[in-house]
């Protein structure tokens, strides 16, 4: 099992120039929560979570990935058995920046679901209309495959199992406020944290390196870092 997870959160995707979620002018200052990414907003308000989904799916289609992303798909590359990469993102950055076997905890912009069978189809950046509404299989009406509020996230499994082996977390872009980084560290012998300010939802305390700088400012740092601690050079993160 992997000994560095990457744990990276809409933060790491923001100078690709897709919206994070708590920034100012963030996702959820812009639609409530409540109306598109709550359990029960498919059976109360289909038509506009379908089109909010359908939006941002299209959103991502020119969007590239950054010098971050970049970087992480090199790590992998030169540790490919000793890395994990999982994000609470929903776009396809890592992916287009080729990266592999990328856990998203959150689900997948880019697929639609049977939440009845569980089918799953890769729509690309096209709109659920355009693919079809009802599951081919069992007729269900189809949905996008992402998490809502107040949903199971069945990933999360992974996540703790992989937390298992980790030894050093690396996180980046996430305000913590969702999925509680202070307990993802208390896994790991180090952790190191890349966010733009400081989160009221994470304790530094509880973390061995804090790194306030865009992440494509950071990630040479954090490619040492990791280089380092697999070499077994601990210096560098006192
Ligand atoms: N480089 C590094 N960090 C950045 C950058 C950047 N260029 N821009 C923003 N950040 C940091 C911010 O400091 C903030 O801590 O990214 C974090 C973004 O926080 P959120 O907007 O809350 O996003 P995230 O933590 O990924 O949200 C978690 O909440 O709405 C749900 O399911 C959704 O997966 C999402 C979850």
């Amino acid at each position: 099992m992997s000994k560095v997870i990457i744990f990276t959160g809409a933060g790491i995707s923001a100078q690709s120039g897709i919206s994070t979620f708590r920034d100012s002018g963030g996702l959820w200052e812009q639609y409530r929560i409540e109306d598109i990414c709550t359990a029960g907003c498919l059976e109360t308000n289909r038509q506009e979570t379908i089109e909010f989904y359908d939006k941002r799916r299209e959103d991502i289609k020119d969007k590239k990935p950054n010098y971050a992303h970049k970087q992480i798909k090199l790590l992998q590359d030169k540790y490919p058995n000793s890395i994990k990469l999982i994000t609470q993102n929903v776009d396809d950055m890592f992916e287009k920046a080729g990266c592999v076997d990328v856990l998203h905890l959150h689900g997948f912009l880019k697929n639609v679901v049977c939440p009845k069978c569980g089918y799953k189809h890769n729509i690309g950046y096209s709109s659920l209309k355009s693919f079809q509404e009802n599951c081919p299989r069992c007729n269900c009406l189809l949905r996008p495959d992402i998490v809502f509020f107040g949903e199971s996230a069945p990933k999360y499994i992974e996540l703790y199992r992989y937390l298992e082996s980790c030894e050093l977390l690396v996180i980046i872009g996430t305000s913590g406020y969702v999925i509680d980084v202070n307990h993802l560290s208390s896994y790991a012998t180090k952790t190191i944290l890349n966010n733009l300010e400081p989160s009221d939802a994470i304790d530094e305390k509880k973390i061995s390196k804090v790194i306030y700088k865009k992440a494509t400012d950071a990630i040479d740092e954090i490619v040492c870092d990791i280089d380092n601690f697999l070499k077994g050079n601990l210096e560098t993160l006192v």
